[in-house]
């Protein structure tokens, strides 16, 4: 899989990249991430890339030139499977998305900033528009690494045996059981008696009613 990203502030996201597991699949050759500066396709001699907006009112609007003129780019040197944009009035990102975009091949993603990007760019250019969750962030980049992360984790090979996404929460519509490390007691709070035991299939069953018994009383949308 190959991620583009494009955004006014490349700097702010590449932290997330560089460390844990989203390095590890970099390191891997099982994702490539690549950020591309807006401002680099500007046509103009300021690096300009907003403008305001027809009408008036109150903030700027990413122009459509430099955002053409970089997905163009991209789009003539590899296919993609889907160009999306990052704004809080998409879909909102949920486990069955992340799925999804795991399995497909190259991505390109358009970060927006300010009060958006101009509506022709969404028009004709974007395929998919998501918001990680009805709130509004200054751009959407942070959206864009949270996306990304939980793509980048489910493709095969990123994750090893400890860490397996088959478990998490959100995967099979439940949340994830309650789990329990070392020490077996701290100061008289003990781990469930159970997953002491050595009776696996036992202990899978616990694990499947604890799960169930948490969706039903902190999210029981889900069982529906
Ligand atoms: N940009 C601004 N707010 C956002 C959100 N909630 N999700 C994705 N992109 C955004």
């Amino acid at each position: 899989m190959r991620i583009d990203i494009i955004t006014v502030l490349p700097e702010l996201m590449k932290s997330p990249f560089e460390a844990s597991i989203l390095k590890r699949a970099q390191e891997k050759g099982l994702v490539e991430v690549h950020f591309h500066n807006l401002r680099d396709y500007s046509t103009n001699k300021y690096k300009q890339v907003d403008d305001y907006q027809f009408g008036g009112g109150a903030g700027m609007v990413l122009m459509i030139e430099p955002i053409d003129k970089c997905i163009s780019k991209l789009k003539a040197e590899r296919d993609y499977d889907e160009v999306i944009y990052m704004t809080p009035d998409g879909e909102t990102l949920n486990q069955k998305i992340a799925n999804q975009l795991s399995l497909i091949g190259n991505i390109i993603i358009l970060c927006g900033h300010y009060k958006g990007v101009d509506q022709r760019v969404r028009d004709t250019m974007i395929t998919r528009e998501i918001s990680i969750g009805d709130y509004v962030l200054s751009g959407g980049e942070l959206g864009a690494a949270v996306l990304c992360d939980s793509v980048i984790r489910l493709l095969p090979g990123v994750l090893n045996d400890e860490t397996s996404a088959l478990t998490d929460t959100f995967q099979d519509n439940l949340l994830a059981p309650p789990v329990y490390t070392r020490p077996r007691d701290y100061k008289g709070h003990t781990v469930p008696e159970i997953l002491l035991s050595g009776d696996f299939p036992k202990i899978e069953q616990w694990r499947e009613d604890r799960a169930m018994e948490r969706t039903e009383q902190l999210r029981p949308d889900l069982l529906k």
